[in-house]
């Protein structure tokens, strides 16, 4: 098949997926009737498509995990490059769906040394999930799918103006940060999974664990007594090493650390928040360091989140400002409302 002709399906596909997102969505609001059944039945009709597209992809590139067929489909449209460059030889398992994303256990391919590698395959429409990535965006030049910035007026009008076209630049954005980040802090000597390659709906990047199990996220580890210390000595590194290559993870806790052999792995970056050009920076920042702390004063060990998220912040020059974003804010709490309220007098 040329590229030509694979980029056409692949965007016929991208729209089966989106009218089937949809479809699904309105099932489940609307009562049964005549409608639903009419529904039901072009919903048969594309799942025969996507039947088809999965058939055509599938003399390309097998795998041994038994997906449902949308989301085989989905799996090997995304994942059709990275299999024809060698990079994976096979899907194995489903390790965790996500919010945004899913991620497979894969056998790598003989590109990469390693003998397992972890595939993250964004869900197609999965910046209607993103409740508010308006606050992440903010301050943030977007990237295409090779990393590099949006320049374009075209781009950058249907971006603003949320075009169909504009939505599939913000979510491919959305990917080449998680991967940049990835990349940046990788080469930096942070502990994040090794990045391999960026495709259009997926990352490929080391996995945390082993065939039979994946790394589980800190929360739901209980520390040994003398692991709490070095390893909240760990996060903070990280904490620190994201600050010093302007970054801040942005949706930091301990569901996105993995805990493998006592050693703590970062995950989930594609919403870093620019310290200096991102408004509510600090208070993003604050919480991320508040919920490390958290979880560590669960795990015995107390600090005060606010003293050591202020020392590294002016550690690196940036100023602690109280404002908060009035889309961040709750019209129904007073507290919020006199905040809004002195934000407005001191401008
Ligand atoms: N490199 C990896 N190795 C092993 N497991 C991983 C890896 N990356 C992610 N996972 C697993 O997949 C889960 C989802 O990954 P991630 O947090 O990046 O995606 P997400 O869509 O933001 O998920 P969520 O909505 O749960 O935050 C993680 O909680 C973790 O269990
Ligand atoms: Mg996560």
């Amino acid at each position: 098949m040329t590229r030509q002709n694979l980029r056409m399906s692949k965007n016929q596909l991208n729209q089966l997926y989106e009218e089937l997102d949809e479809m699904h969505a309105d099932e489940q609001a609307s009562a049964p009737g005549r409608t639903v059944k009419k529904r039901q039945s072009s919903r048969q009709e594309m799942d025969a498509k996507l039947f088809v597209r999965a058939q055509e992809a599938a003399g390309e590139f097998k795998f041994t995990y038994k997906a449902a067929r949308f989301e085989e489909a989905w799996l090997l449209d995304s994942l059709n490059e990275i299999a024809g460059q060698q990079l994976i030889s096979d899907v194995l398992r489903k390790v965790k769906a996500g919010k945004e994303a899913s991620v497979y256990l894969c056998r790598s391919g003989s590109a990469i040394e390693a003998p397992l590698v972890a595939a993250k395959v964004y869900r197609p429409r999965m910046l209607r999930n993103l409740k508010n990535d308006g606050q992440y965006r903010e301050g943030r030049t977007d990237l295409d799918e090779s990393g590099n910035a949006i320049i374009k007026d075209g781009d950058l009008h249907a971006m603003r103006k949320r075009t169909t076209y504009g939505e599939e630049l913000r979510h491919q954005s959305w990917i080449a940060y998680e991967f940049q980040t990835l990349e940046v802090l990788h080469k930096t000597g942070a502990d994040v999974p090794r990045p391999y390659a960026m495709e259009k709906n997926a990352i490929l990047m080391g996995y945390i664990g082993d065939i039979a199990r994946a790394a589980p996220p800190l929360n739901a580890v209980t520390l040994d007594r003398d692991e709490v210390q070095p390893l909240f000595e760990r996060v903070v590194r990280n904490i620190d090493l994201l600050l010093a290559n302007n970054r801040i993870h942005g949706d930091l806790s301990a569901y996105n650390i993995l805990y493998w052999d006592g050693d703590i792995t970062l995950i989930d970056f594609p919403q870093v928040v620019n310290p200096e050009a991102n408004p509510t920076a600090w208070n993003i920042f604050l919480r991320d360091v508040t919920r490390i702390c958290q979880y560590f004063a669960s795990q015995g060990l107390r600090r005060d989140a606010r003293k050591l998220a202020a020392d590294l912040w002016t550690s690196y020059g940036h100023r602690i400002t109280k404002e908060v974003h009035p889309r961040d804010l709750d019209a129904e709490s007073k507290a919020d409302r006199r905040l809004w309220e002195k934000q407005k007098k001191s401008k």
